[in-house]
C-alpha cells in the first residue's frame, strides 16, 4: 500500500447524503486516520461550496490526507481519471460508492445516466485496477413485507421508478465478476449534518408541531409500519468493515460466504435499451448485507420519539380525515401549509438570525407516502462481526443532531 504504511488509500464516491460521515470517521478532526490518503469526488464544487456542506466537512477537507475532486462521473474518461493517485501516492486499495439520484421526481432516463451508468463504470474502472474493496450502498427505497424474515433472502419490491434503477444498478454491479464488491442495504439513515431524508425531515416537523403546540398527526392509519433507521456513525462504520472484510476475502469467497441472489425486478423490455444490463435470466450473486439498527422503528416509534423530545405528541388522523387525504396531490400543499408557515416563523424569529438553512419542513409527496421498509441486522453482526455502535433511535441521537445545526446556523435559537 502507500507511502510503505499499512493504511489504504481511498476513494469517495459521490458527496450527498452521507458520504461526509464518511470521510470524518475515516480522517477524524482529532486523531489517528485510518487511511493513507482519501479522495472524494464529485460534481460540486467545494470552494465555494455548490452544494450543503456542514461545519464540520470542510475541516475534513482540510486535512493533509484529503484530497476533493470536482469531476463529472457521468463522462467515462473523467471516471477512468479519478482513479490516478495523486503524485507519490499507490493506487486505490478502497471505493466507497455513494453515488446515485436520490430525487424522486427525476425521470428514468435521468435515473439510468446519473444512478446505474455512474455506477456500472465507476465498478468496471475498479475492478479493471483491482481495487480491493468497492463498497456500494443502496438506500430504502423498496417496499418490504410486513411478514417475513426480513433477511437478505426477502425480495423486498423496489419502490417506484427509483427504486428500480437503483435496484438495477446491484445487478450491474454484481455482474461484474472481478469486482471485490460488498452491497450494504440500508435503512433511513440520520445523523449529526444529514439534512437529506424522511428522518431529518421528520425532526424539523416534529420541531414545528412542538412549536405550534400541537400533536403531529399521520395520514396513516396506526399499524406497523416499519421504517427501520441507521445513525450515519453506523453507515461509516460498517463501512469500513465491509471494505476489510472482502479485503482479505476477495469476490469469490465473499460469494460463498454472504452471497444473495440480486433478482430481476425491471420491465424485460429495458435489457435491449439500456446499456450494459444484463439479462433478466442471468443469475447475478453479491455480497449483500442489511444495514440498520436495533431499534425496529416504526412510523409510530419515529413519530413518538421525535414528538415527545420536542414536548408534543404524536397521533392519527381520524378514518374520515384519512379518506380525505387519499387523494394525495391535493392534500400535499394541504398538509404543508401548516408546518411550512410555522418553520418559517420559526426561522424568523431565530436570534441570532438565520440568513439560509438546508432544513426544510415541505414534506413532499414521497415523504409523506406510506413506507415499509424491515430489514433484520443479524447477518452483518454475524459474518462480518460488526457491532453497532449506535443501536438505538432516541432522545440523545435527536439532541445531537439539533445541537450541531444550532451551533453552525442552521437550527433557530428561540
Ligand atoms: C456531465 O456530463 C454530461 C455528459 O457530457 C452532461 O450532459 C452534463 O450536463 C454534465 N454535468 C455537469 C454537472 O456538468
Ligand atoms: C442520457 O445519456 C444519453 C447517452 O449518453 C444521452 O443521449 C441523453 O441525452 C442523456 N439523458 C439525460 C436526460 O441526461
Amino acid at each position: 500500500m502507500a507511502d510503505g504504511s499499512l493504511k489504504p488509500n481511498v476513494l469517495i464516491c459521490g458527496v450527498n447524503t452521507y458520504s461526509r460521515a464518511l470521510a470524518a470517521f475515516l480522517v477524524p478532526l482529532e486523531g489517528e486516520p485510518l487511511v493513507s490518503h482519501l479522495r472524494i469526488v464529485d460534481k460540486y464544487s467545494v470552494v465555494p461550496a455548490t452544494t450543503y456542506l456542514g461545519a464540520e466537512f470542510p475541516k475534513v477537507l482540510a486535512k493533509p490526507q484529503v484530497d476533493y475532486k470536482q469531476a463529472n462521473l457521468t463522462v467515462p474518461s473523467i471516471v477512468h481519471s479519478i482513479f490516478d493517485p495523486p503524485e507519490g501516492k499507490g493506487p486505490y486499495d478502497y471505493v466507497f460508492d455513494l453515488t446515485g439520484e436520490v430525487r424522486h421526481d427525476r425521470t428514468e432516463m435521468i435515473l439510468i445516466n446519473t444512478t446505474c451508468n455512474v455506477a456500472r463504470m465507476l465498478g468496471q474502472e475498479a475492478a479493471e485496477r483491482k481495487v480491493k474493496a468497492y463498497v456500494r450502498f443502496t438506500l430504502p427505497f423498496y417496499e418490504t413485507t410486513s411478514k417475513g424474515t426480513h433477511d437478505e433472502k426477502d425480495d423486498p419490491k423496489p419502490d417506484g421508478t427509483i427504486g428500480i434503477w437503483w435496484h438495477e444498478t446491484l445487478r450491474m454491479l454484481a455482474a461484474i465478476e472481478d469486482l471485490n464488491l460488498v452491497i450494504l442495504r440500508v435503512g433511513f439513515v440520520y445523523g449529526p449534518y444529514v439534512e437529506f431524508g424522511d428522518i431529518t425531515s421528520a425532526i424539523t416537523v416534529g420541531s414545528v408541531y412542538g412549536y405550534l403546540k400541537k400533536p403531529m398527526k399521520s395520514v396513516w392509519s396506526p399499524g406497523k409500519n416499519p421504517t427501520n433507521t441507521l445513525h450515519v456513525e453506523d453507515l461509516a462504520g460498517a463501512a469500513w468493515a465491509s471494505a476489510q472484510w472482502i479485503a482479505r476475502l476477495g469476490r469469490k469467497e465473499a460469494d460463498i460466504l454472504a452471497g444473495e441472489s440480486i433478482i430481476f425486478r425491471n420491465d424485460k423490455s429495458k435489457v435491449s435499451q439500456v446499456e450494459g444490463m444484463p439479462p433478466h435470466d442471468k443469475k447475478l450473486i453479491a455480497p449483500l448485507f442489511n444495514l440498520v439498527d436495533d431499534s425496529n422503528s416504526t412510523l409510530l416509534s419515529v413519530g413518538q420519539t421525535v414528538t415527545s423530545f420536542f414536548g408534543t405528541t404524536f397521533d392519527f388522523f381520524n378514518l374520515g380525515e384519512r379518506t380525505m387525504y387519499k387523494f394525495m396531490d391535493d392534500a400535499v400543499e394541504d398538509i404543508n401549509e401548516h408546518h411550512v408557515g410555522g418553520w418559517t416563523q420559526m426561522i424568523q424569529s431565530s436570534n441570532p438570525p438565520i440568513p439560509n438553512t438546508p432544513l426544510s419542513a415541505y414534506m413532499d409527496k414521497y415523504a409523506l407516502e406510506k413506507h415499509i421498509v424491515a430489514f433484520s441486522n443479524t447477518k452483518i453482526k454475524e459474518v462480518i462481526g460488526y457491532n453497532l455502535k449506535r443501536p438505538q433511535f432516541n432522545h440523545d441521537g435527536i439532541k445531537e443532531i439539533v445541537d450541531k445545526w444550532k451551533e453552525e446556523g442552521s437550527w433557530p435559537i428561540l
